[in-house]
This record gives structure tokens, C-alpha cells and sequence, in this order.
């Protein structure tokens, strides 16, 4: 049976950050009618209920009702280690990362993460995530399987490293490949799953494993390839050392066919002018995770500027360098570190990178993060006064912006009243 869901509604033309804010399209009193995982219409609510008399309503009143959120860079087997004090990126990954990346040799513990994981994000209304995993396979087959029972959209893949990892967290060359070409067989297209390519950074690949990844990218180029880029500066200067021979981070990628049009990148913070030509030429696509860069004191990404040459930029928590499974919270992040660099971002803008602009970057513009007809129904709907706070701030609201932007400074899992996946809601995780 078809359902309707009634309330706000907010949808995006294009993106506004290029084209405006009157890209956005917001209904004070829109439908959207779902059947069998697909918006079939969208329009005034009472017309659609008069069309289709059949239907089950679901009226949530004031609340907006959005495309879910896209969370485009996350380390699910770092749930547990979210909020770790005191460190910078190669400190924090030596010491709380991969002690706890270690455990996923577990394959029950992998699978409890991976849960765990996917319950905290579709609860904060994030409905579909691109990860990394870690290097043992079954921890990218505990994520998909996870995803997949829930019905979700979800991307990932093995985490290759070879060297400057310990004992016990290192692949080989070879066996990263090997694995991770079982794993495409086995993943790839399945129900809502897309296999990434996922060597960690330049300084845990060795030349050969990189090479070795670059070669299976080339042999299967409809998937993905993530990667971190020009996170830290001693991250950047540490590859520096380690590939004398490359004109800068993004280079020791391309030498070894680790750059196109689907390749992700996570962070993007310290870019040389050739590198950031060289991205928009490939059209690679940047993702912005700015809890995670203020959080590791990694640096401010340069939003406007990478926008006005126009790459493509997705949206990110990172967790668990990221301090918040909120897209909320990453919205407001994002903005604070605009407003440090100069720019005030339009909420149409926030919620078009966490929404729209992640599944572009993604590769998935054309089937989610958007609400239009034939798009898949993955949905959050969302209370604009969920706390006092909030409320009595957007109770002063004179527009739909003003009403929606505390919620997008303020809000975090309390502010989601109800989440659909593909056509169906989810019950509350817990
Ligand atoms: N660079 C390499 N690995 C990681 C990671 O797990 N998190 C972050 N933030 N940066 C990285
Ligand atoms: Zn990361």
C-alpha cells in the first residue's frame, strides 16, 4: 500500500551554493507519496491525499521532511573511540585508533560495531554512509551485511595498509588487492551496497600497494576509490619523505591511478594551487568534515574557495575523529569554519552538502539525498523545536530560514522525529 507523509518539505533544483538559494524549494504543507521504496509524487498535501485516496497518511504537521542525510567519509569501527582526548592525527591513530581498529579482528565484535554504528546514524537521521572498515575482510562483510538487513543505501571497503601500522594491522600488496577484489565479487551492487576502494592514506600504503590498488580500480572503474588527502601538516610533510619523487600528497595518488572523476577524498585542508587543479580537472570529488578537522586541530577547509573553482564537496562527520554523528552538528561546524574564513553559509547550502551534495559526491546524485519523483525514499523528518532552546528561538522565525537555521546550529539526534529507509520507517534503534 502506498503511504503519504505530510509536512514541510524541502527540496533542492540545484545546488545553491552555485545557483542560489532560489534553487531550494521549500513547502509549507507538501506530500510525498511512497511506494515500494520510491517517491512517486510530490506536491500540496491535500491534492495528493485526494489522488490517492488509498494511501496511508503519516501527517507530521511543522515538521520538515527531508532527504535523509549522506554522510560521505566515516570509520565505523571507530564508534567506540568517538571523543578521545588530547591528540593530533598520527598520535590519535597510534593511540586510540589502531588499538581499537586491532579488535575488528573479531569478527562478532566487527559485527556488534558495525550495528551499533548504523543504529547511531539512521537515529540521527543519516540514512546513507560511506566507510572505511579495517584491514580484515570480515569487517567489511559485518558492515554490509548490517547495512543490507537494514535496508539501507551504504557504501564501503576494505581499509588497505601495508606499513607504519602495527603488527597484526598490516595487509601486504597482494593480499590487499586479492582481498579486496573478493570482496567487490562478493558486495558490489548487491540489494543497496557499493564496494569503495579504500587505501587508508599515502604513509600506510607501501609503492606496491598502491600500484596494486591503482590496477584494481582500473579493472573494476565503476567503483569508488577513497582516500585522505592533506589532512595534517605533518601528515603532508611526513608523505613528503616518504614519496620523494612526487610533486606534492595528491601526485603520490595519480602516479599510482589513484585519481578520476570517482575518486574521494576526505579532508582536502592544506591543497597546493597544483593540486587543486588538478582535482577539479579529474573531477574527483573533496569531502568536508569539519567536526573532525577542528576536533584533531587539523585546519579550516577552505569552503568558498574550493566552491567558487567548482569542485564537487560532500559532507562528512569522519567519526570517530569527528566529534558528533550529527549531520546537525556537522551543518553547524561547517558553518563556524566558513564564518572563520569569512563566508556566511546559507542553511539552503548546509542542508544541500548534507544532503544533495554528498550523494552527488558520491556518485549517487540521481538516486538519493534529493526529494523527486523516481528518487529512492530514504527520508528524515525533522522536529524544528526540539528542545526549549531551539523553540523559543524559532518561535521568533519571520521565514522558513530563520525557523530552519537553529535547528541546524543547535539540533542533534533530538530533533529527529522519524526516519524512512528505503519506502519503509524505521523503528527507533533502542
Ligand atoms: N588519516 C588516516 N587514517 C585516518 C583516520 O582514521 N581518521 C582521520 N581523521 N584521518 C586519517
Ligand atoms: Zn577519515
Amino acid at each position: 500500500m502506498p503511504d503519504i507523509l505530510i509536512g514541510q518539505t524541502l527540496s533542492f533544483a540545484a545546488d545553491p551554493q552555485i545557483a542560489g538559494v532560489s534553487a531550494a524549494r521549500h513547502e509549507t504543507r507538501g506530500g510525498l507519496l511512497l511506494d515500494s521504496g520510491r517517491i512517486r509524487a510530490l506536491g500540496a498535501a491535500e491534492d495528493l491525499v485526494r489522488a490517492h485516496p488509498q494511501a496511508r497518511v503519516h501527517d507530521y504537521g511543522q515538521a520538515l521532511i527531508s532527504a535523509g542525510f549522506i554522510d560521505a567519509h566515516v570509520h565505523y569501527p571507530q564508534t567506540a573511540i568517538i571523543a578521545s582526548w588530547g591528540k593530533r592525527l598520527i598520535d590519535w591513530l597510534n593511540t586510540y585508533t589502531f588499538p581499537e581498529e586491532m579488535r575488528l579482528n573479531d569478527p562478532a565484535f566487527a559485527r556488534a560495531t558495525a550495528e551499533s554504528c548504523l543504529d547511531l546514524m539512521l537515529a540521527h537521521g543519516t540514512t546513507t554512509m560511506c566507510s572505511y572498515t579495517t584491514i580484515h575482510p570480515a569487517s567489511v562483510d559485518a558492515f554490509f551485511a548490517a547495512a543490507q538487513a537494514r535496508g539501507m543505501r551504504a557504501l564501503a571497503g576494505k581499509t588497505c595498509m601495508d606499513r607504519n601500522a602495527p603488527e597484526g594491522l598490516r595487509d601486504t600488496a597482494q593480499s590487499a588487492h586479492d582481498d579486496s577484489a573478493a570482496l567487490i565479487a562478493r558486495w558490489h551492487g548487491v540489494d543497496r551496497l557499493s564496494y569503495v576502494i579504500t587505501p587508508r592514506f599515502a604513509p600506510t600504503s607501501s609503492p606496491e600497494q598502491l600500484e596494486a590498488l591503482g590496477a584494481l580500480w582500473a579493472a573494476h572503474p565503476d567503483c569508488l576509490m577513497q582516500t585522505h588527502l592533506s589532512e595534517q601538516t605533518d601528515e603532508i610533510a611526513w608523505v613528503r619523505r616518504l614519496f620523494p619523487a612526487a610533486r606534492d600528497y595528491l601526485d603520490v595518488y595519480e602516479s599510482f591511478g589513484l585519481l578520476g572523476r570517482g575518486a574521494v577524498f576526505g579532508h582536502c585542508i592544506h591543497l597546493e594551487p597544483r593540486e587543486r587543479a588538478r582535482l577539479l580537472e579529474a573531477g574527483a570529488a573533496l569531502i568536508h568534515c569539519p567536526t573532525s578537522n577542528t576536533f584533531i586541530g587539523s585546519g579550516l577547509f577552505d569552503m568558498a574557495g574550493l566552491k567558487a573553482e567548482g569542485q564537487r564537496i560532500g559532507l562528512a562527520t569522519d567519526i570517530g575523529g569527528g566529534s558528533s554523528f550529527s549531520m546537525l552538528r556537522t551543518m553547524a561546524a561547517a558553518y563556524e569554519v566558513a564564518q572563520l574564513g569569512g563566508t556566511a553559509l546559507h542553511p539552503a547550502a548546509l542542508w544541500w552538502l548534507a544532503t544533495a551534495g554528498s550523494a552527488a559526491a558520491l556518485g549517487l546524485g540521481d538516486r538519493i539525498g534529493n526529494l523527486a519523483v523516481g528518487m529512492e525514499a530514504d527520508l528524515v523528518v525533522i522536529d524544528l523545536a526540539s528542545t526549549p532552546a531551539i523553540a523559543q528561538r524559532a518561535a521568533r522565525a519571520e521565514s522558513f530560514w530563520e525557523a530552519l537555521f537553529p535547528t541546524i546550529m543547535m539540533g542533534d539526534d533530538r530533533a529527529v522525529r522519524a526516519v524512512w529507509v528505503n519506502g519503509a520507517p524505521v523503528a527507533r534503534p533502542g
